[in-house]
């Protein structure tokens, strides 16, 4: 791509005093596709991109376990760039997890290698909810802020730093679920028996949100992904009340730093054009959706990022090249897409796969952007 020396955030982002002041960035080419500008090659990152498939992620977790690698920022820097080092993708995003946020809230969590995050006092009433502790990103969670700023220093402008957190609704499913759930029973039992609680949990979740995201920003995150993972179990009717009004009162608190804001929904065909209403810059799809059809839905209001099913990385080199192509091909010409995978990348892939599709998404993608920057 042609080199440039360009500024990350809009001049809102420097008129704010506490604001880090971002470095100059050598390859923005995913915050221009997320703000559809022109690219050269279309960008590409790796949703999970620094994981356990990595043996890399695993010697640095032999040092230290899930939650003590997260608060340790020097770890989280190493954990952050392995995958801009070895796969030579277009974003780096902060090593941490969503449920950080949470636990800062009192909320007790353990992370197991079996059954991933647990936490064994689940939400039950009125008082658990009243009981969570009082929000302070820097205080709470301060060891993000410094992550994102020395990892930033790290990447020395290589390429952008994406900031996430989770949406209220997929932190509440694991404050009422205690995991991972299947079906969402608990959490959609709640909304039915005692939907005042549930709201009132998701207010005290999106003034939550919205301050970490915006401290993220103020660290020097260049753009911020929510995740609203588990949010694929309602339907429209209900997305439109459990998460419209949360999402769009986070996405107006970051918009107003300057920076894009992703949404992820895992299982979102039904719920595009809902999502696009929250005012998000972009959606990440997943691959049950035609990007041709999504683009054709909401591609007019937002860009979108994704959307290769994660197990095509089970196979070789020629089937990535070929099923990246189609994703490509679904997007078409023109700017505003970020290739991704439709779920974070499976633990057991190969890391010459996820490299062979980085290396084929910014060869193939070329002849879409001919009058590209
Ligand atoms: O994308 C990245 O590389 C940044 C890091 C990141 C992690 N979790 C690291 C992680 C991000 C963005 C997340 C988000 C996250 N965490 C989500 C939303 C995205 C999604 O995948 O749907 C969710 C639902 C979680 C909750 C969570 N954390 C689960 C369900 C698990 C267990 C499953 C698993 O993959 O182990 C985790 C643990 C976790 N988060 C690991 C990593 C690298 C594995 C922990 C380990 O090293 O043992």
């Amino acid at each position: 791509m042609r080199r440039r020396v360009l500024t990350a955030v809009g001049a809102t982002g420097y008129d704010a005093p506490r604001m880090t002041r971002p470095l100059p960035l050598k390859n923005d080419r995913v915050l221009r596709a997320f703000r559809k500008q022109p690219v050269d090659v279309t960008p590409v990152w790796i949703m999970r991109q620094a994981g356990r498939y990595m043996p890399e992620y695993r010697a640095i977790r032999a040092k230290a376990d899930f939650l003590t690698l997260c608060k340790t920022p020097d770890l989280v820097t190493e954990a952050t760039l392995l995958p801009i080092d070895l796969l030579d993708v277009d974003a780096a995003i902060i090593f941490s997890d969503i449920l950080i946020p949470v636990e800062a809230m009192g909320m007790e969590l353990v992370f197991t290698d079996a059954r991933g995050p647990q936490l064994p006092k689940p939400i039950r009433d009125r008082g658990d909810v009243e009981r969570l502790k009082a929000f302070d990103p820097e205080t709470l969670t301060g060891f993000v802020m410094a992550s994102i700023r020395q990892t930033n220093r790290a990447l020395d402008g290589r390429v952008p730093l994406l900031g996430f957190a989770g949406a209220p609704f997929t932190l509440a499913t694991y404050m009422v679920e205690g995991e991972t759930s299947k079906h969402f029973y608990r959490i959609k039992r709640l909304a039915y028996e005692d939907p005042s609680l549930l709201h009132r949990l998701l207010e005290r979740l999106t003034g939550v949100v919205a301050e970490y995201l915006v401290a993220q920003v103020a660290a020097g995150a260049h753009a911020v992904q929510l995740f609203d993972t588990w949010a694929g179990a309602l339907s429209p009717d209900d997305y439109a009340t459990w998460c419209v009004p949360y999402t769009t009162r986070i996405v107006d608190a970051v918009k107003r730093t300057g920076v894009p804001v992703v949404l992820y929904v895992n299982g979102s065909g039904t719920l595009l054009e809902a999502m696009a209403d929250t005012g998000v810059d972009v959606i990440s799809v997943d691959w049950r959706v035609d990007l041709a059809d999504a683009k054709r839905r909401v591609g007019g209001r937002v860009a979108l990022q994704g959307n290769l099913d994660p197990c095509a990385l089970y196979a070789g080199p020629d089937v990535i090249r070929r099923e990246a192509t189609r994703v490509l091909e679904k997007y078409g010409p023109g700017p505003g897409h970020v290739f991704n995978l439709g779920h974070g990348i499976l633990p057991d892939i190969p890391v010459p796969h996820a490299k062979a599709l980085v290396t084929a998404v910014h060869e193939e993608s070329r002849v879409y952007h001919r009058s590209g920057a």
